[in-house]
């Protein structure tokens, strides 16, 4: 359709039709049924009433394309405009084929890997009548207690905005091989995942320069790689809950960044102002939010009930209603759903078949990148081919295991199915210990172990897997915790194993940094798996046998002890720093802990032995070297960080600026080679990027503590050399 289509089919529509166009519910509320719809708010469902059935603009997480065909049809007999419904869901790390979940994704580093998961995961779902993906969340989090981190590219900003990018290009690009587009809603704006004590829901409280150099950059990359939506977070900011903050919404997202995309809310946070204290009653929420720009209020009727009378009274403009639906139309438009307001074709059953073949085999490779080897003493990892190894733990031969947020699927390949499938059967020995049960349900541990039982099963064995960590229902959204170690009966299985004398090696399935420390030094070796998704037990069992090294790198810093939070590495600066390891008491440290987190952002070994040496900074490039000693070909992380040594503001200890993924075989030496930008040099302040010249630190190394430094002296004469190549 032409805009000026567009402009008069809503010339033509009542006040009532128009509000209906900013109303997005599930398929419950206008009389369809759909046990996939998860419910993440207020349960207790009114129906609309039959009359107004036919206004609603968009669905929530209604899937399956014979669902999402039946409600369309029965939509446009309904609605005498005959405008399409717009389908959206929560597609967060796959539809059919369940990729990692992001936090672990972002610990392959791997741009290629976001893009291609969410490329699938649109095509997928494309094809079941999804139009638009409540995703990428592009939230920034620092702190492991909350349960959304899962969700999240961990705690940087670069690796973030990349992910985040790289994902909206996969959702809304289509390939020849992968049809079927999605358009990417990203949230939530913003500074959702900085809840106070990691608390879900509670308020974020953050000066201006840390909103802006850390917090909104992420948002702010997806957009510029064409996501057109957004969504509003539930927090406050600046003592304003987001879904009524103008200045957020208006101010900085529409006036200063330009977006003319559509805002929608999160789950009933417009009705939920009343409870923020910010509107009296639902026609105050209503108002508060049309006004701060909020287009598409989900799951509450409030602009619906009240819109009518809030134009009447001059609490809402006209203009401002039109430029909202305006703004809805637009999308579907888009979207091509004027022409084909239905679902794509279905596949027939043999694309369908090989399809999922290649699905499967991508996510296997994907899931292959992700996990992070956090430990290995005495070549405890890989497994060799000839010998007897256990498997014990309640997540050996788990298969709920791909965490929250999966569509509506629920298992995967279990570890144990993946050991079975490539490794001799009679070398293997399963010691059950039952599951784990889920703190939602009050029954967080294992059932009690019996070391008679134990020591008979695993008899052979010298090497004994472990697979242990947090239920993945404790995970995600409404899943903040404040004691983040394995629950007891895990870490006592732990300790029996090593009194027993076998060599221990924990597997380590969760959606967050937990607290490891206390199992540590039992352990000789500990491998992070995270949730992994459909394929994670083939995934697992790859890297375990040594068929691929493990390559991820940690996206989130693993503190020591839960009273360490937050702990990220790009701390700023505090005037008494810990000085060569001095444990004066007039020091920024703890009594009791070291500052040091047990496993740094950036962190992970390989089944190699690598090192950088080196560093040199030229005009034009930054160059290191990177050699692999060991006998084993693996995927290294380089990593680029600098430091301003002194500038007006106080600054970060360091930041990362570049990363590359470089596989290098064993004996090989390779000269990594990172552009020498301007963009090494600034910090964003009041909407620009300052340079103030002087002297920086340039690091390089395989994780974000063990660097090799370079000083750089910057002058404004090379600033603006730099600046001028880049144009
Ligand atoms: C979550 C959003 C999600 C929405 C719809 C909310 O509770 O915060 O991330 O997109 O539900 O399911």
């Amino acid at each position: 359709m032409t805009e000026e289509a567009l402009s008069s089919l809503l010339a033509q529509m009542t006040v009532r039709e128009k509000l209906g166009q900013l109303l997005q519910l599930t398929p419950e509320y206008f009389g369809h049924q759909d046990d996939h719809t998860a419910l993440t708010g207020p349960e207790s469902i009114e129906p609309l009433p039959h009359s107004d059935r036919g206004y609603v603009g968009s669905v929530l997480n209604c899937t399956g394309a014979a669902q999402t065909r039946t409600i369309q049809q029965t939509h446009l007999n309904l609605d005498r405009n005959h405008i399409p419904l717009l389908f959206m869901a929560d597609i967060i790390h796959g539809y059919q084929t369940i990729f990692p979940i992001p936090l672990a994704l972002a610990c392959s580093f791997s741009e290629q890997n976001a893009q291609t998961s969410a490329r699938i995961a649109a095509s997928e779902s494309a094809a079941a009548g999804i139009h638009v993906t409540f995703s990428p969340m592009a939230d920034l989090v620092r702190d492991p207690r909350w349960g959304r981190v899962m969700e999240s590219s961990g705690e940087d900003p670069l690796l973030n905005c990349r992910m985040s990018a790289a994902a909206v290009r996969g959702y809304q690009q289509p390939s020849a091989q992968e049809p079927g587009v999605l358009a990417a809603c990203v949230k939530h704006f913003a500074a959702y995942g900085a809840p106070e004590g990691g608390r879900e829901y509670n308020t974020a409280e953050l000066s201006s320069c840390a909103m802006e150099e850390s917090y909104l950059p992420g948002y702010q990359a997806a957009l510029q790689a064409g996501a057109p939506m957004v969504m509003a977070a539930f927090n406050t900011i600046e003592h304003i809950p987001a879904t009524a903050n103008i200045p957020l919404l208006r101010g900085l997202l529409r006036e200063r960044w330009g977006f003319q995309g559509v805002i929608i809310s999160d789950y009933n946070a417009v009705e939920e102002l009343i409870a923020h204290g910010v509107a009296k009653d639902g026609r105050a929420a209503a108002a508060c939010a049309l006004n701060a720009g909020v287009d598409i209020e989900m799951m509450s009727t409030q602009y619906l009930t009240h819109g009518e009378d809030l134009l009447r009274s001059g609490k809402l403009q006209e203009e401002e209603l039109d430029s909202a639906v305006l703004r809805v139309l637009r999308l579907k438009n888009s979207l091509g759903l004027f022409e084909n307001p239905f679902p794509q074709p279905e596949l027939s059953q043999e694309d369908a078949r090989l399809s999922a073949m290649r699905h499967a085999q991508t996510a296997r490779r994907i899931a292959c990148e992700c996990p992070v080897l956090l430990k290995n003493d005495h070549l405890a990892l890989p497994l060799q081919p000839d010998e007897c190894v256990g498997l014990t733990g309640p997540f050996a031969s788990e298969r709920h295991i791909l965490g929250a947020w999966s569509a509506g699927q629920t298992e995967g390949i279990s570890l144990w199915e993946g050991l079975s499938a490539q490794f001799p059967h009679s070398q293997l020995r399963l010691a059950s210990c039952g599951s784990l049960g889920s703190l939602l349900d009050g029954m967080e541990d294992i059932a009690p172990l019996s070391e008679a039982d134990l020591r008979k099963q695993l008899q052979d064995c010298q090497k004994v897997l472990v697979a242990v960590g947090e239920h993945p229902d404790d995970t995600g959204e409404g899943a903040s915790k404040t004691n983040l170690r394995l629950s007891p009966r895990q870490e006592q299985l732990i300790h029996l194993l090593k009194a027993m004398g076998k060599t221990v090696i924990a597997v380590v399935f969760s959606g967050r940094p937990l607290e490891l420390l206390p199992i540590l030094s039992d352990c000789d070796a500990v491998l992070q798996a995270w949730f992994l998704g459909t394929e994670s037990g083939s995934a697992l069992a790859e890297i375990l046998l040594g068929h691929v090294s493990p390559s991820g790198k940690l996206a989130m810093t693993f503190p020591r002890t839960v009273g360490q939070i937050p702990v990220y590495y790009a701390q700023l600066r505090t005037g008494r720093p810990v000085r060569d390891g001095l444990r004066t008491r007039y020091a920024s440290r703890y009594l009791d802990c070291p500052n040091e987190p047990l496993f740094p952002f950036g962190y992970g070994l390989t089944y190699g032995t690598c090192q950088v040496s080196g560093l040199s900074v030229q005009n034009d490039c930054i160059q290191v070297q990177l050699c692999n000693t060991g006998s084993y070909p693996v995927t290294e992380t380089v990593q680029l960080y600098t430091a301003q040594k002194t500038a007006s503001i106080a600054r970060p200890v360091k930041q990362l600026r570049n990363f590359r993924r470089v596989p290098i075989a064993p004996g090989e030496q390779i000269i990594v080679t990172f552009p020498n930008t301007q963009a090494l040099y600034c910090y964003p302040r009041g909407g620009k990027q300052v340079f103030e010249p002087g002297s920086f630190s340039i690091m390089a190394g395989l994780d974000s503590a063990h660097l090799l430094c370079a000083t750089q002296e910057m002058t404004q004469a090379h600033f603006d050399q730099l600046r001028k190549d880049a144009l």
